[in-house]
């Protein structure tokens, strides 16, 4: 997962890259970003992205610094958003130890510790936490990896409920499990056939501490069914899938 994969992704990220803040159903997001930003707050985007949630904090906040390590997110971002005149566009690697470029007071960090090296996702975090004045408020959204094992269990009810026998049910749920699975120990799950890193929510609780960051709260984003399914079934409804939102601290 690195540069360059993100930077052909750029120019389809509508369509390959699935959009969270758009997509979380009780918009669990947009209440805690709106709750955690002032007016005259700095807020920093930590892996941006084509800039989708840029709008959104430009508007509420005095400054916004996005920043990204895909030149061409950059640019697609730029290039759709040229309106926003308290937006600076950063190209960073935040994997690597450099000098701070912001004192941001709030931080968003949505779906950026994904890659499977923990290594590099441990510096990732020791960048954002260097990049946040202290008392600052960091927002971060990963994949949960409890959503991998129900998806399983909802594959499983499927076959039951269009006839097939326990054992038939069983025999899919494991072959979707193989074809995904590439470290159950680490938390490695093929997405779109891309080895991506989900958590559990007790892990995501310890990294954040060890890390620094006062955890002040650990919630789900939900959203539908058809986020993980093609035309999942009408039947099949709560509990939904969902990202796990921690929101932290910098003591
Ligand atoms: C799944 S996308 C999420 C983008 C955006 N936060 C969103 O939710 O729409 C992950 C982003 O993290 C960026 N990224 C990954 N590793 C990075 C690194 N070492 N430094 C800076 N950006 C990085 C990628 O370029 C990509 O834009």
């Amino acid at each position: 997962m690195d540069q360059q994969v993100w930077d052909r992704a750029a120019p389809q990220y509508d369509e390959e890259i699935f959009d969270t803040f758009a997509n979380d159903r009780h918009k669990v997001l947009q209440k805690a970003l709106d709750r955690l930003i002032a007016p005259s707050h700095t807020v920093c985007d930590f892996g941006c992205g084509v800039g989708r949630t840029v709008p959104f904090l430009a508007r509420r906040a005095q400054r916004v610094i996005a920043t990204d390590f895909s030149l061409t997110s950059l640019e697609v971002a730029a290039e759709n958003l040229p309106q926003l005149r308290n937006v600076q566009w950063l190209h960073r690697d935040l994997a690597e130890k450099n000098r701070a470029f912001c004192r941001a007071d709030v931080g968003l960090l949505m779906q950026v510790l994904i890659m499977p090296d923990a290594r590099i996702r441990q510096g990732i975090l020791e960048t954002v936490y260097r990049n946040l004045r202290k008392g600052a408020s960091l927002l971060a959204v990963v994949p949960s990896l409890e959503v991998t094992l129900l998806t399983y269990q909802r594959i499983g009810q499927w076959y039951l409920r269009d006839g097939s026998s326990a054992r038939e049910a069983i025999s899919h749920m494991q072959d979707s499990a193989r074809e995904e699975i590439v470290s159950l120990v680490e938390g490695i799950v093929n997405i779109s056939d891309t080895p991506t890193k989900h958590y559990l929510r007790e892990e995501a609780l310890i990294l954040f501490r060890e890390s620094g960051f006062r955890v002040l709260e650990l919630e789900k984003i939900e959203y539908a069914w058809d986020a993980d399914f093609e035309d999942a079934p009408r039947w099949m409804q709560d509990p939904y899938p969902w990202d796990w939102l921690i929101v932290a601290r910098k003591p």
